[in-house]
């Protein structure tokens, strides 16, 4: 091996391993900022529905539900640098609608809880351009039954439909998947959208 093999060699291979590892650097950061996010989302908006239950009843969460939802999102999606929000496969409110994408995350995700996922599956990817997307599932649980279960109390179903015309987000059981918590980050100096 001559001198100039030898220094290619030892300049190539470190600068091969920089790129990868501040690939993967920015990977791990955005997986780690991604779960806080979600989870903040969940906590905050968990806090904001039991206060409106316990205060005012199911009625009135929806109302409290339909108007604090997105700007909480909005806040928490501003604090992220990336856009943090809830979708599903079947949405109450229409702006929360997948892509195809997104869809067919949810189909694996409702497979793995299917077959008996010890914790709510989780997906991140990171594409050619450099933006990425976190998704982690959402578990109905008892709290959730009351309105998107399939016994809908009359007075409940109407305020519901008064709100959402389009309401595809009911008869769910306890277990089921109920949708997922998204994030998504721009590609390098793109805007959040
Ligand atoms: C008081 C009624 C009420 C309860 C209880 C409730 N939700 Fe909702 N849920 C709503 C309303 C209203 C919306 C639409 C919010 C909006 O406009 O973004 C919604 C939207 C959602 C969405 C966003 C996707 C979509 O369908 O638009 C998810 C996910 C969700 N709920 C999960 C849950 C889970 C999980 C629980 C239990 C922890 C729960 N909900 C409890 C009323 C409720």
């Amino acid at each position: 091996m001559d001198a100039i093999t030898l220094m290619k060699r030892f300049t190539l291979f470190p600068m091969g391993l920089l790129v990868a590892l501040s690939a993967t650097a920015q990977e791990d950061e955005r997986l780690a900022l991604s779960r806080d996010a979600a989870a903040q989302l969940g906590q905050e908006l968990t806090a904001t529905l039991l206060t409106a239950l316990g205060t005012d009843g199911p009625v009135e969460a929806i109302d409290v539900c339909s108007v604090e939802a997105s700007p909480i999102a909005e806040r928490l999606s501003e604090q992220a640098g990336a856009r943090v929000g809830r979708t599903a496969l079947r949405v109450r409110n229409p702006e929360n609608a997948p892509d195809d994408a997104a869809r067919e995350v949810m189909a694996a995700f409702a497979r793995d809880l299917a077959a008996g996922a010890p914790a709510p599956p989780e997906h991140f990817e990171t594409r050619p351009d450099g933006s990425a997307r976190y998704m982690s599932a959402i578990v109905l649980q008892p709290l959730c039954v009351t309105c998107h279960g399939s016994e809908i109390a009359p007075e409940l179903a109407t305020a519901i439909a008064g709100h959402y015309p389009a309401d595809q987000a009911t008869g769910f059981a306890v277990g089921d998947l109920r949708g997922a918590f998204i994030v998504e980050w721009p590609a390098p100096g793109a805007q959040i959208q």
